[in-house]
């Protein structure tokens, strides 16, 4: 059974093995890297496998607050693709920043069918990559 929390509290890097490495990233953060964004994240939502205690899916934000919003980062592990988690991450997510003007992401052409079935909309955009820092180190 697969649960979600809104918190970091008690989560432990083990718990976060696997992410990142699927989705193509060629230097991947460790897991206690990872450990250390959820945690500074302004939000974040975590799916776990209860049997297992893995976290199998997560989604962060990061936000001023008062206008502007911003998704860096969802995944799903692949075993666990497919079967309405990744959906039910960004609908929490959507839910904990639905107050503000700008909700914003990047993501592949092959995505925005994903992202428009929550109302969201193509634009375009402009980014930046230091891919010497991908890990965090
Ligand atoms: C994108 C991702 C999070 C989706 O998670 P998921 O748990 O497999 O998705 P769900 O099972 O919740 O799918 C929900 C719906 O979106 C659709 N969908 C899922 N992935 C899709 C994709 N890549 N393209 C188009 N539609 C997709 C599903 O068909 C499903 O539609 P339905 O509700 O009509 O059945 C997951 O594929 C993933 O982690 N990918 C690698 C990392 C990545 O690309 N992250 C996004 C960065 S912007």
């Amino acid at each position: 059974m697969i649960t979600y929390i809104d918190s970091t509290e008690g989560i432990r890097a083990e718990q976060l093995r696997g992410f990142f490495v699927d989705w193509g990233w060629k230097d991947p953060p460790p897991p206690e890297k990872h450990l250390e964004l959820l945690k500074r994240s302004d939000h974040v939502v975590l799916a776990i496998d209860e049997e297992s205690s893995r976290a199998v899916g997560f989604i962060t934000a990061i936000s001023d607050g008062v206008l502007s919003s911003y998704i860096p980062l969802l995944e799903v592990l692949r075993p666990y693709q497919g079967r309405g988690i990744g959906k039910e991450l960004v609908r929490r997510m959507l839910e904990k920043l639905q107050g503000l003007y700008m909700i914003d992401l990047c993501c592949d052409p092959g995505l925005e069918r994903f992202y428009s079935q929550f109302g969201m909309m193509r634009v375009s955009g402009m980014v930046l990559r230091n891919y010497e820092r991908q890990s965090g180190a």
